[in-house]
């Protein structure tokens, strides 16, 4: 199976990247998944069948399971490993099977359950109003550049007890890692993103030094003391964790906002009634992570020879699941490609589901509902995509956002 441009089926093209819904719209006609070059032995576009994937226990997400050439192999798991020499590596909670997965998941489950996350409430809203001052006067702006990038860097750096002045730094190592995940990477992409994973590392590692001698209320001296109190986690594993909760926390959030305005700003009568409405935010958050979901795909691997959605699946084989697809099935969704914030769109899997479910949902929601409310509530009347400055779509499959979404202001 081909884009409708004829090429493979990536963001790196160009028409897909535009609309990868034409080419899900038409594989999702086919009863079982089809097998496409390049995403192994499936591709899952229908909503039961992604949600079925993704709740079957008998999958893994660990790479070493998936069969020697399988593109598993090649994304963020074994091929950073064999990319760091030196710079030693424990893969992501997301591509950890349990019992690691459970181990690793509870250290940080406190941390992101609702209750906590609404503590932060306060704390979202102050950093938000920061970067709108920062912003007020501008006639012109990049969105992601100015606000959407930097505010969840801002929020995770400041749950993890890190100053804020590092966010530049925390954002650029974070995109930089986030091309792991592309299996066709070139040398120059590898460099960078060991670079920017041994960044990373050496910062954590020194918090954690910090944090032993003079422990505060924030996430890194919480992981110090679990870590105390079990000798079997390893100095490796948590700043893995860190990493990943850095990465996740911040891209996939930015992401969320850029794509979630720029649906808004193609969608006027949406917008204008979002403004009216403001308190209605929460379900047309929902509304944007069903519709232009930051996660596209996620994948999973048979331990087993069994059969899963009709196909016929061998050990060792990796099967891609897009949420993407399945956000758009008219079996779950009446007129999927229709935009509209009233919709109840809470079956969404734009957070996936299952053991792996995401944990920072209830980061990414608040952040996302106080991030473009506040957003709306200062620049929204006037708001216009910039004429002259066409936005960019980054292009790396799996994570779909704008690297740049310029603006027009008119409150300056
Ligand atoms: C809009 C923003 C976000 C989206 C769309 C998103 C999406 C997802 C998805 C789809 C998964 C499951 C992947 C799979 O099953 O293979 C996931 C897992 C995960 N997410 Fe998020 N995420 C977002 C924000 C966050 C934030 C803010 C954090 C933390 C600060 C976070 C941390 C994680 C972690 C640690 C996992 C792995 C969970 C596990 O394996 O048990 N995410 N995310």
């Amino acid at each position: 199976m081909q884009s409708p441009s004829g090429k493979r089926l990536t963001a790196a093209d160009p028409q897909f990247r535009d609309d990868p819904h034409a080419a899900y719209d038409i594989l999702r006609t086919s009863p079982t998944p089809v097998a496409i070059e390049d995403y192994g032995c499936a591709f899952v576009t229908r909503h039961q069948q992604v949600l079925q994937g993704l709740k079957e226990r008998s999958f893994s997400v660990d790479a070493r399971n998936a069969a020697e050439l399988s593109y598993m192999r090649r994304v963020a798991g074994t091929g950073v490993k064999e990319s760091q020499g030196d710079a030693a590596y424990e893969p992501p909670l997301v591509l950890l099977d349990d019992p690691a997965h459970r181990h690793i998941r509870g250290l940080v489950s406190k941390a992101f359950n609702p209750n906590t996350i609404e503590a932060m409430r306060p704390r979202v809203e102050h950093i938000t109003a920061d970067l709108l001052d920062a912003i007020e006067g501008r006639s012109q702006i990049d969105f992601i550049a100015d606000f959407a990038g930097p505010l969840p860097t801002m929020v995770i750096l400041d749950m993890m007890g890190l100053p804020l002045t590092h966010s530049a730094n925390f954002k650029r190592w974070s995109e930089e890692i986030l091309w792991g995940y592309d299996p066709q990477r070139d040398r120059a992409t590898q460099t960078r993103l060991r670079e920017a994973y041994i960044g990373m590392a050496a910062v954590f590692r020194q918090a954690l030094e910090d944090r032993r001698v003079n422990p505060g209320d924030d996430l890194i001296s919480a992981l110090v003391q679990a870590r105390e109190a079990d000798a079997s986690l390893s100095e490796l594993q948590i700043i893995s964790l860190c990493t990943q909760l850095m990465v996740a926390g911040n891209v996939t959030t930015t992401d969320l906002m850029g794509n979630g305005l720029f649906a808004l700003l193609q969608h006027a009568q949406q917008l204008n009634w979002l403004l009216q409405n403001p308190q209605a935010i929460s379900g047309a958050v929902e509304e944007m992570l069903r519709f232009d979901c930051p996660i596209t795909e996620t994948a999973r691997i048979a331990r087993e020879d069994i059969e899963f959605a009709g196909c016929p699946v061998h050990s060792g084989d990796t099967m891609t699941l897009s949420l993407a697809a399945a956000n758009r099935d008219p079996e779950v969704f009446p007129e999927p490609h229709v935009f509209d914030v009233q919709r109840k769109a809470d079956t969404h899997l734009g957070f996936g589901s299952g053991i792996h479910l995401c944990l920072g949902a209830p980061l990414a929601r608040m952040e996302t509902q106080i991030g473009i409310g506040s957003f709306l509530a200062r620049f929204g009347e006037g708001l216009q995509l910039q004429a002259d400055t066409a936005p960019r779509r980054r292009a790396l499959p799996f994570f779909r956002g704008f690297d740049t979404l310029p603006l027009t202001l008119a409150s300056a």
